[in-house]
């Protein structure tokens, strides 16, 4: 049979030796297994990243989700039989279904819809499995709730968000909110049924707001999260420098968030602790953050820093760890 594998990892993909093709025997089914005759298959960021990470002397053999035809089963196979059409994301652990007959475990495969194509149901399998586990499994969303509460999915219009864009709408009450940066990615995340769309590329706390959306409960981050991650300033006021500190900072927000790298700068004062302040700052990466604190107003902030601050300015980095 004909496959298509890679020997030598991470050449760019439009090196003629990035991807080759080979010649197999065809291979026989286990106790589980279905031979699959393929019909088509997609790609995924795991093929990228599994070609970018692997050294193999031996040719590889790229591919999970994969439709086709069952053409033989294995001796204890009782779910399927041959001549039916399936569809699956197969398995990490188990050569790839870039190939013209694959083996699956039966345990992981369903009946091809009738409603969609080969290469339509073959787009389908990880990004769904992807999406369903993220929404009901990490975060626990139980399939009709969700009243009064909001999803927010960074990345909405790729493969896994588009799922999870219909998912959460289909069978959830949560109002869905997903990041698109272009018009024609905004313009099919709104058509899967997101009830807002904001753009990743720009702050994202300020378009929330002007939501009017006070708190999001579930944040899906699918893609570039480190951009989105959040790291707070602590910054205390010396006795009698409280409303002189609050003043400078109040000056650092607007040009900070007029910086092409800024994607959230918003100052907070401890309520039960006049003079603490919370500069909550994200910036797309860490040579945003280097121009940030080469900017004249940053250096003008900084000379001052000691005259106003009671203790060296704190930064916490902060990483998600909950919904
Ligand atoms: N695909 C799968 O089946 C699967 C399975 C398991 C895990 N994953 C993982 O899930 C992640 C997403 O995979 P995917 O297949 O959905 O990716 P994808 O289809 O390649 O996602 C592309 C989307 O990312 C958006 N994007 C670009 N820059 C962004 C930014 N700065 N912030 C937020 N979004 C940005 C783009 O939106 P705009 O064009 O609007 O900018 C684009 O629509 C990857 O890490 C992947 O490894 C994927």
């Amino acid at each position: 049979m004909k496959a298509i594998s890679f020997t030598q990892h991470a050449l760019p993909i439009d090196n003629p030796q990035a991807l080759i093709d080979i010649s197999l025997p065809r291979p026989t089914p286990g106790p589980r297994d279905l031979l699959v005759e393929v019909r088509a298959v997609s790609v995924n960021p795991v093929d990228t990243k599994v070609r970018a990470g692997t050294f193999t002397k031996e040719p590889k053999i790229l591919g999970w989700d994969a439709t086709g035809i069952v053409r033989e089963v294995g001796a204890e196979v009782t779910l399927f039989q041959p001549g039916d059409e399936v569809f699956y994301a197969g398995s990490i652990a188990r050569t790839g279904s870039y190939s013209e007959f694959h083996l699956v475990d039966e345990r992981i495969v369903g009946h091809k819809p009738h409603s969609l194509s080969a290469a339509d149901a073959a787009a389908l399998p990880l990004t769904s499995i992807t999406a369903w586990e993220l929404l009901f499994d990490r975060l626990g969303v139980v399939e009709g709730t969700g009243e009064g509460k909001c999803l927010l999915i960074t990345g909405a219009a790729g493969g896994v968000g588009s799922m999870l864009v219909q998912l959460a709408r289909k069978l959830t009450r949560l109002t869905v909110i997903g990041t698109a940066s272009r018009q024609e990615t905004a313009d099919w995340v709104r058509q899967l049924g997101a009830h807002h769309v904001i753009d990743h590329s720009q702050p994202l706390l300020a378009q929330l707001q002007a939501l009017g959306v006070p708190e999001i409960d579930y944040v899906a981050s699918l893609t570039h999260t480190e951009q989105h991650l959040v790291s707070i300033a602590v910054l205390k006021a010396k006795a009698g420098k409280e409303q002189a500190l609050k003043e400078e900072l109040l000056t650092l927000i607007e040009p900070t968030r007029a910086e092409p790298g800024n994607l959230d700068y918003v100052l907070f004062e401890q309520r039960d602790e006049q003079g603490t302040f919370y500069m909550r700052e994200a910036f797309r990466d860490q040579a945003a953050l280097d121009a940030h604190f080469s900017m004249p107003y940053f250096q003008r902030f900084a000379a001052t820093a000691d005259d106003l601050l009671q203790e060296p300015l704190q930064l916490i980095f902060l990483e998600q760890v909950s919904a």
